[in-house]
């Protein structure tokens, strides 16, 4: 029997994803199990590894991309006593999900309750977890609080969404003009980016209330983190956590390390500030920091999505052999969701030609 998976050899366009077809299956070792991968997401984070511009993965190479998976546990291999065979986990691997069989550790897998859409629940160990554990891990709103997300449309963007309403939240997003209606279908108020100043439409908005917002979220880094932090009612909070200028070639380093800098001024001296502070959000730091509240904030998660509480936003599920198209659809920007891979479904025959 041949499976398949997806390989990157060497960093760069969506070209470098190569379908590579394997006979021997491999095997768990001490700690670890092998999932048979049922969903693997996509997301502008694994673009930004395949660029070779992620600071946290920078090889070796080859290496397969993905940065979170859901599948079925084949075989546990010597020592792992949980979770189960045939048990249903969700990981997330930060690479190693595009692959139809994953080796994984054992010791950060999550069940996922039965009778999930394993698309939706692909959804949560990356963007949902980021946005749930930066509302309520990080920033502790109350309902009614106001929070911007920038970059709304997105993966993570809609999960901000879906979870503030969940929470009671009011919400304003940026986002391109034709994905302004995915922002508005969670009820949020939605901002064009490309159209103006977004610092002074924010401002609007929050006139009579407090003048600014309670909290805003930015993933764009540089610059970007000034004006969101222009956005803070007094005593608000700015969270970055991304640096995707940096990553597009849009700022170079330099740029992104003094929005770094600036994130930890804002942070340490608050009284210069009206109060606004300012934090740095990764969390992958934050599974190694708090593992405990990880495997509980993604079993809160589920039982979310298990009750209809949350819907995220999946626009595609596709097999494996669509990653370079995937890939170059993340690259082009717009999507409005995320897209889905479904490593079992059956290959595209005109992909990888
Ligand atoms: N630190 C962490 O723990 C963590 C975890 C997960 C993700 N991230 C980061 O979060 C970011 C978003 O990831 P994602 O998967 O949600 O990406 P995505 O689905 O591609 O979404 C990107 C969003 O950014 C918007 N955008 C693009 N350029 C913009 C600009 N110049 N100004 C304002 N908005 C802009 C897009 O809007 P339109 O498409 O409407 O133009 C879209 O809403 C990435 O940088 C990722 O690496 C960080």
């Amino acid at each position: 029997m041949t499976w398949q998976h997806i390989r990157i050899a060497h960093f760069g366009g969506p070209e470098v994803l190569e379908r590579v077809d394997q006979t021997a299956i491999p095997e768990p070792g001490p700690g670890e199990v092998r999932i048979k991968v049922l969903a693997a997401g996509t997301g502008f984070t694994d673009s930004f590894i395949r660029r070779g511009r992620y600071p946290d993965f920078k090889g070796p190479l080859p290496f397969t991309p993905g940065y979170e998976l859901v599948g079925i546990i084949e075989k546990a291999g010597p020592g792992v006593t949980a979770p189960h065979e045939g048990q249903m986990v969700a990981d997330l691997c930060v690479i190693g999900g595009y692959t139809q069989y994953a080796i994984r550790p054992a010791r950060f897998l999550v069940p996922v309750p039965d009778g999930l859409d394993l698309a939706e629940a692909v959804c949560i160990p990356l963007a949902y977890l980021t946005a749930f554990q930066m509302l309520t891990r990080v920033c502790h709103l109350k309902p009614g609080a106001t929070i911007l997300v920038v970059g709304a449309s997105g993966s993570v963007g809609t999960a901000f969404l879906d979870l503030a309403r969940h929470l009671g939240l009011r919400a304003i997003g940026t986002c391109s003009a034709r994905n302004m209606p995915v922002v508005e279908r969670f009820g949020a108020r939605a901002i064009d980016y490309h159209a103006g100043d977004f610092v002074a439409k924010v401002r609007h908005l929050t006139v009579g209330q407090k003048g600014g917002v309670d909290a805003a979220f930015d993933a764009i880094g540089g610059g970007h983190f000034a004006r969101s932090f222009d956005c803070l009612a007094p005593g608000g909070m700015l969270v970055g956590y991304g640096s995707q200028t940096m990553a597009t070639g849009g700022e170079g380093l330099l740029s992104a390390g003094l929005g770094l800098a600036r994130l930890k001024l804002w942070g340490a001296l608050p009284w210069l500030f009206g109060g606004r502070h300012a934090a740095w959000f990764s969390i992958t730091e934050r599974r190694a920091a708090h593992p405990d509240d990880f495997k509980a904030d993604m079993a809160t998660l589920f039982e979310l999505l298990r009750d209809g509480a949350i819907h995220p936003v999946v626009i595609d599920r596709l097999p494996l052999s669509a990653a370079r198209e995937v890939h170059t659809r993340i690259d082009a920007g717009g999507l409005g969701g995320k897209i889905v891979l479904m490593p079992w479904a059956a290959p595209v025959p005109s992909d990888f030609q």
